[in-house]
């Protein structure tokens, strides 16, 4: 059998570090036969909720898992309607739809990505019942008018948090500032358990239901129903899900925990270089913070703009590549995929400000593993794209 050869000097886009103790870990949670939910996942529950200042976390399977059962804890349904951002990953819409509901896109703010706050106002009709806004790229999006806006008209908030761990709005972490968050710690994310998410909240209604549906709408006591406390007789109260997280995925969180500021200096470092060293370069970078707001760096972007950088982004990806380097798009929007497109017809120029970012936006390599000798060479392959006539008058 054709083995599939990996060249160990191309830079996987997005690699995890993933370092002894949770090795260890991992091996000793194996040996010790716990394998499911048990107490590493309410180890690794009592640690993010405390690292954002929540007072309750759920882990679960993915943050995909977390935005479904915040929407089914806030009620949403069939009918419904949740306005969100179309610059974002499927899930955050998919999950809207799975409750029944309908996804509302709000278009982006050109600079910071996220949704324009100034234009939520005008989507809200009388079936909205959430505002699921999305923390592009570790920024912050403008809590302080999203929860104005929600109090305004009785509106539940749901922050997708996928890429914000460790983000900060007015000296507060993303996490515990509106009724649920919904983290991920996929293999790309800054901290990881290889799949796995997290719900944060400081409503224990909100708490018991997602914990109660993450386990098929099981009564709360199922979870240590087979413990050493002898089995427990369990209640089906809600038709819930299989959305738990592993003990052996919470081994892994738990030490990639620990040493979430370590992996945040060795970003901040690499986001700076890129910063210096492409300032010059006919590239859009990304925009400074905003006053009050601390960035968590999951995502450094670029967009490239073919006029102005001779190149297309997808031609620049490919010249990236043929150099070792992988790299991402985040996002083509949503309501451009196929599904969105023929369901509820949507079409190009429906979300300008999305589409402009979505055609130019690239993601150059920034994961905990990254070396500066990584980002050196990836500096050194973008300078030659760009600067290299011969390369150029190729394409
Ligand atoms: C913005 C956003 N939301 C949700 C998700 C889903 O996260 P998960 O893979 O943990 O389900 C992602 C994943 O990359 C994401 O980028």
């Amino acid at each position: 059998m054709k083995k599939n050869k990996i060249n160990k000097n191309y830079i996987v886009f997005g690699a995890p570090a993933i370092e002894e103790p949770e090795i260890k870990e991992v091996v000793k949670t194996l040996r010790s036969g716990w394998l499911g939910t048990g107490p590493k996942v309410a180890q690794f529950e009592k640690d993010v909720s405390g690292y954002v200042g929540a007072e309750f976390g759920m882990a679960l399977n993915s943050c995909t898992a977390g935005l479904h059962l915040s929407l089914l804890a806030c009620g949403v349904g069939p009918g419904d309607e949740v306005i969100t951002t179309p610059l974002t990953f499927c899930a955050t819409a998919n999950s809207i739809l799975h409750c029944g509901a309908t996804p509302v896109f709000v278009d982006v703010d050109l600079k910071t990505m996220n949704i324009d706050v100034s234009k939520i106002e005008k989507a809200i009709t009388k079936k909205t019942k959430v505002i699921l806004p999305v923390h592009m790229a570790g920024r912050s999006c403008e809590m302080d008018k999203i929860s104005k806006i929600a109090k305004k008209y009785n509106l539940r908030i749901i922050e997708d948090a996928a890429h914000a761990l460790g983000t900060e709005y007015k000296g507060k972490k993303i996490g515990s500032l509106s009724d649920l968050t919904c983290f991920s710690f996929y293999v790309t994310k800054n901290i990881v358990t290889g799949e796995g998410g997290m719900v944060t909240t400081n409503n224990k209604e909100f708490a018991d239901k997602i914990k109660i549906y993450g386990l098929h709408g099981m009564s709360k006591d199922a979870w240590k129903r087979y413990s050493d406390t002898g089995y427990k007789h369990y209640e089906v109260i809600y038709p819930g899900f299989k959305y738990n997280m592993m003990d052996i995925q919470a081994s892994i969180g738990i030490h990639q925990l620990k040493r979430i500021g370590k992996y945040d200096k060795l970003r901040k470092k690499v986001w700076d270089f890129y910063n210096r060293e492409l300032a010059s370069l006919p590239l859009i970078l990304p925009s400074p913070d905003e006053p009050n707001t601390k960035h968590a760096m999951h995502l450094y972007t670029v967009l490239v703009d073919k006029e102005r950088a001779g190149i297309s982004r997808d031609q620049f990806m490919q010249e990236l590549h043929l150099r070792g380097i992988g790299t991402g798009v985040h996002f083509n929007p949503v309501h451009l995929h196929k599904y969105y497109r023929e369901k509820f017809g949507y079409k190009p120029g429906d979300y300008p400000n999305a589409e402009y970012i979505g055609e130019r936006t690239v993601s150059l390599p920034l994961s905990s593993k990254l070396t500066m000798r990584d980002a050196k060479r990836i500096v050194g392959a973008i300078k030659e794209i760009l600067l290299n006539k011969k390369i150029r008058n190729l394409i």
